[in-house]
């Protein structure tokens, strides 16, 4: 009866050690938790992240970086800041990689909370169901966010990113859109003081 006491506390133990051995280290601040994997020595290694000068940051399929704001991961859901627009540009930086575009063999999607806003797009745009109208928040970003000021006056548009859309990119393109920004949980009439930009990606749980 001791002996198997014993047996069950000393696996109870490793139980315990190999749980807290599975979850990552501190990122700079940032509690980096299972399965987000920053090395192969801890977390699960197909939910790759990387830990960059203290920065937690999340790769695309086209190996572009994108900095990680916030994680929840009780919502196996975490928010990347959007790319920036260059400078007296309407090109985000990633519009030579074709914009946001996850690896889809991966267990990772983009969530159904984004509000995405395209700039400099062609016509084509205005046969899609996308709100390329004039009071099209996009407008507000252009004309009040210095980020926007090279994007003014051309064509914009903005489309709840809900489970009609593709949940694996935000396509740009020369000759498309160049440019893009993302809001998590905007609602129609959501002042701009309060726009939450990010975007907000999803991990399937392992099983
Ligand atoms: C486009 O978006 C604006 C701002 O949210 C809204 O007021 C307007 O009704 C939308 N237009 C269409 C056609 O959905
Ligand atoms: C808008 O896109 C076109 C190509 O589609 C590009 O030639 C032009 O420079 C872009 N405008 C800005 C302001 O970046
Ligand atoms: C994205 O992932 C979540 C869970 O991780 C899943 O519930 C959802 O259906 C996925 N969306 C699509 C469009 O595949």
């Amino acid at each position: 009866m001791l002996a198997f006491v014993l047996l069950l506390l000393a696996s109870l133990g490793l139980v315990i050690v190999a749980s807290t051995l599975n979850a990552c280290s501190n990122c700079g601040d940032f509690v980096v938790p299972y399965p987000l994997s920053t090395n192969e020595d801890c977390g699960d290694k197909r939910y790759k992240v990387y830990c960059n000068d203290e920065s937690l940051e999340f790769m695309s399929a086209t190996g572009t970086y994108y900095k990680i704001l916030k994680i929840d991961p009780s919502a196996n859901k975490f928010v990347i800041r959007p790319p920036p627009i260059l400078k007296n540009s309407c090109y985000s930086s990633d519009l030579f990689k074709g914009g946001l575009l996850l690896d889809v063999n991966l267990p990772f999607n983009i969530s159904t909370q984004n509000t995405v806003m395209l700039f400099n797009c062609s016509d084509n745009i205005l046969r899609s169901p996308l709100n390329c109208s004039s009071n099209s928040i996009c407008r507000q970003f252009e004309e009040k966010v210095q980020e926007g000021y090279g994007c003014m006056d051309t064509l914009c548009c903005h489309y709840l990113k809900d489970s009609a859309m593709n949940s694996h990119k935000i396509r740009l393109r020369v000759g498309g859109c160049t440019a893009y920004t993302c809001l998590v949980g905007f609602k129609p009439d959501d002042p701009l003081q309060t726009w939450n930009y990010g975007i907000e990606l999803q991990w399937f749980p392992p099983n």
